[in-house]
């Protein structure tokens, strides 16, 4: 049976789209139960409509605190049997209601090389460095900032004339490519978690 997940995004949803379209091309084998979005106005709820998945925009502003909220989600996504959830451009930091709820079942996927550079505006950080590679990089999510074990990784040049916008777009695409090979690797099973190493 094929293995149910979920995605929170707050925005434009284009690693949405790509597992949509990796599904739909049978390079992922999965169903998409559902995709959340903490902004009414994000894109991907579109996205998600427009293929015809529920897509739920779910305020903070109703709920009393972070772990109301959390909670709340988790609920959610239990009622949908959700195996694993994937945050895909989810700018609120999950909280213990969540992770508790879903135990190295939580993907996030981070715009650099991790540890290189966590946080925001990621892109900007690496230009700012100097560094000649970045990247992306798809992660367990833990209750440490873009600090879960690493499960899939691509590596991108950054040019002399770069600027956020190139470097954002050259990453990007490696984005869309490893998400939906990330997600296959831990629906697939069969690995273990050792220190903070994704072992498969
Ligand atoms: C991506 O760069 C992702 O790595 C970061 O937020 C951005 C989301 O883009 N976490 P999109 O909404 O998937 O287009």
């Amino acid at each position: 049976m094929s293995r149910r997940i979920a995605v929170l995004i707050s925005g434009r949803g284009s690693n949405l789209q790509s597992i949509i379209d990796a599904i739909a091309g049978h390079r992922l084998e999965a169903t998409l139960a559902i995709v959340i979005s903490n902004r009414a106005d994000a894109g991907g709820l579109n996205r998600a409509r427009d293929a015809g998945i529920e897509a739920l925009h779910l305020s903070p502003k109703d709920y009393a605190d972070r772990d109301k909220y959390d909670e709340a989600l988790a609920e959610i996504l239990r009622a949908r049997q959700v195996d694993l959830v994937c945050l895909a451009g989810y700018m609120r930091v999950v909280g213990p209601g969540l992770l508790k709820a879903f135990p190295d079942r939580i993907l996030n996927i981070h715009p650099s090389l991790l540890p290189a550079f966590p946080g925001l505006d990621a892109q900007r950080q690496a230009l700012d460095h100097g560094v000649q590679v970045s990247g992306a990089t798809v992660h367990l999510v833990t209750d440490g900032l873009d600090d879960g074990p690493i499960v899939v990784q691509a590596a991108v040049p950054v040019e002399p004339d770069d600027t956020v916008d190139t470097l954002a777009a050259r990453i990007l695409a490696e984005e869309h490519r490893i998400y939906p090979e990330a997600i296959g690797k831990v629906l697939a099973g069969g690995w273990t978690i050792e220190g903070r190493r994704f072992r498969c």
